[in-house]
């Protein structure tokens, strides 16, 4: 660890990512360029039979015995009364087209990255110049430089783990993303960064401690 690096990194981070990244930010963007295939996992009509389905099931009223008692398993959620909230069992599907952005604590362990998997490395998600259209995926050796598993083919481990993975095989396998910078009201934040390596490497090291 550099801690002298990863503070300037801290610097970057709460300038260029934290609104996004932070916890219980609901929101979804549909804005970064991430392929969009798996946005919509539930369907108009799919949505509508969950919904049925579901109150129908159980309703707030739905009473059940258990251990000799009347039990209304779906009367309310954390304290909340659930009565006439049928229709926010699950909020229409265009408010929800698009991804979340997570918060990053214990990042380094989930590559690769983005919703499909596509990109091997923090550094590569940062420096999109250089994703690699293929890469090695399933290895459990580590990348501490870019941050991910091992994932370059020509770094031989070995151990004959992991299989070649290909993010041009179909679109919804696409790498691309993430990769132009953000304009909201009057911030701009910084997602290429491909001509400032050092800024790059410096939000990797704060990455690590989070
Ligand atoms: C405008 C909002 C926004 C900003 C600003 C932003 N991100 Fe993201 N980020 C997202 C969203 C949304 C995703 C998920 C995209 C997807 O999976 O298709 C994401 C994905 C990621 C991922 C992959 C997460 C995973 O689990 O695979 C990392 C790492 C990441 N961002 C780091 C950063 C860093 C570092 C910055 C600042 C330099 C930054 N982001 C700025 C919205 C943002």
């Amino acid at each position: 660890m550099n801690i002298e690096l990863a503070k300037q990194g801290q610097a970057l981070f709460t300038e260029h990512c934290a609104d996004c990244h932070q916890p219980r930010n609901g929101k979804v963007y549909d804005n970064l360029g991430t392929s969009m295939k798996r946005a919509y996992v539930v369907g108009t009509l799919l949505n509508y039979a969950a919904r049925k389905e579901l109150y129908d099931n159980c309703s707030p009223d739905t009473t059940i015995k258990l251990y000799g008692q009347d039990i209304k398993p779906c009367a309310e959620f954390e304290g909340v009364s659930l009565t006439g909230k049928k229709d926010l069992l699950m909020s229409p599907n265009a408010e929800h087209h698009g991804y979340n952005a997570r918060p990053l604590s214990g990042i380094w362990a989930q590559a690769p990255y983005l919703h499909n998997g596509t990109v091997p490395t923090v550094y590569h998600l940062l420096v999109p110049d250089e994703r690699p259209a293929s890469f090695i995926k399933s290895r459990l050796d580590y990348d501490k430089k870019y941050l991910g598993y091992s994932w370059n083919p020509q770094q031989a481990t070995g151990k004959n783990e992991g299989y070649m993975f290909q993010t041009n095989a179909i679109p919804a396998l696409s790498n691309k993303g993430h990769d132009k910078d953000i304009v909201e009201g009057k911030r701009t934040y910084r997602l290429n960064w491909s001509g400032d390596k050092h800024g790059a490497f410096a939000i990797i090291e704060y990455l690590k401690t989070l």
